[in-house]
């Protein structure tokens, strides 16, 4: 790829939350209150680009073809100020980014985005690549992003209030387990409300949130122990145990959060059901009604037939470990 001096492109992968984030310690400077551990994703993949030029007067931001929204562009902005200040530089950028997803519906594309979006800028501002910092950077514009800095298993740390430097780090390469994760969507039940809604939301109102903070390091520690012993069923437990325990924070928030639609629940009962067949695969769900299991490579066509003849599934992909991100000047 050519490139000027003041340009950049680079390629996240997205990552799918083993154990879950849910909660920040600090708001403004959004650092999580749980550890969470990650597995980044190939195929769903953001490619963006960036170019500081000194012909624009205001930064210039399109998404998928099209402009950004008025709150999009000042996420975008926050991330490049932050940029701007550590390389001492004063001109607006113009930021092309392009999701390759399956299907662009329904999943969300904010970890591997901003991930793409801090390695692009920093690159095109010149500085020198540094992941942690780069992990730090699209941290604190959306946690879950800091994991898609690295490949395979990831796992972000709970961090305290005035944490700016807190990143993720990584556990180990896409390499070390040939897992698998069957995505289902599901036709979504009600509007969406996005995790950062949700989880302050939870925060400041769900009597449960406190044994959900209390509980939530437990399970991040079997599952890193489950990655390094490549333990699929210890994994898949205590992942399905961090789910139901963060939505159920979501649920007994006020006003709830229930993000389940009905085939959020069949789809459940698929993988239970396949379970008792004797194959080993886990479920998990994120700010929405899709379902994803995980499982071994040599089950992943059979759990993908399986939730492709579940009531209200509407297409099904397998997805394997990805990469860490990649950056082009
Ligand atoms: C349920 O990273 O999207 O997917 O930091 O506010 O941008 P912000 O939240 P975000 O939250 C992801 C929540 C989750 C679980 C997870 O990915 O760990």
């Amino acid at each position: 790829m050519t490139a000027g001096p003041m340009q950049a492109s680079a390629r996240a992968c997205a990552n799918i939350a083993l154990a879950k984030y849910w909660g920040k310690a600090d708001v403004k400077r959004n650092v999580p209150a749980v550890p969470s551990i990650s597995l980044t994703l190939d195929q769903l993949v953001t490619e963006t680009r960036v170019r500081f030029d000194p012909s624009l007067g205001a930064d210039v931001l399109r998404l998928d073809g099209r402009r950004a929204t008025a709150t999009e562009a000042e996420r975008v902005a926050k991330l490049l100020d932050r940029v701007r200040r550590d390389a001492r530089l004063r001109l607006s950028a113009r930021v092309t980014s392009h999701n390759y997803f399956p299907t662009a519906a329904g999943l969300a594309s904010s970890a591997s985005g901003f991930a793409a979006l801090a390695a692009a800028a920093s690159a095109a501002a010149g500085l020198r690549f540094n992941p942690r910092r780069l992990s730090a950077l699209a941290r604190a514009s959306s946690a879950s992003a800091a994991r898609s800095i690295y490949g395979g298993f990831v796992e972000l740390p709970a961090g305290k209030r005035g944490d700016a430097n807190l990143s993720a780090r990584p556990i180990a390469p896409p390499e070390h387990w040939n897992v698998r994760l069957v995505v289902a969507l599901t036709e979504p039940g009600q509007k969406k409300i996005g995790s950062t809604e949700g989880m302050e939301r939870s925060r400041k109102t769900s009597p449960y949130y406190q044994a959900w903070l209390e509980q939530a390091p437990k399970w991040s520690r079997k599952i890193k122990r489950a990655i390094r012993e490549r333990d699929l069923d210890a994994l898949g437990a205590a992942m399905e145990q961090s789910t139901l325990a963060f939505h159920c924070c979501a649920i007994t928030s006020d006003p709830p959060i229930l993000y389940w639609a009905p085939a959020t629940l069949a789809a459940l009962a698929t993988v239970r059901r396949l379970r008792e067949r004797g194959v080993s695969t886990w479920a998990t769900m994120d700010a929405g009604p899709h379902v994803k299991a995980l499982c071994g490579a040599d089950d992943a066509s059979r759990v993908r037939r399986a939730l492709d003849r579940t009531q209200g599934v509407t297409r099904t992909w397998i997805a394997k470990p990805g990469p860490s991100i990649e950056v082009h000047r």
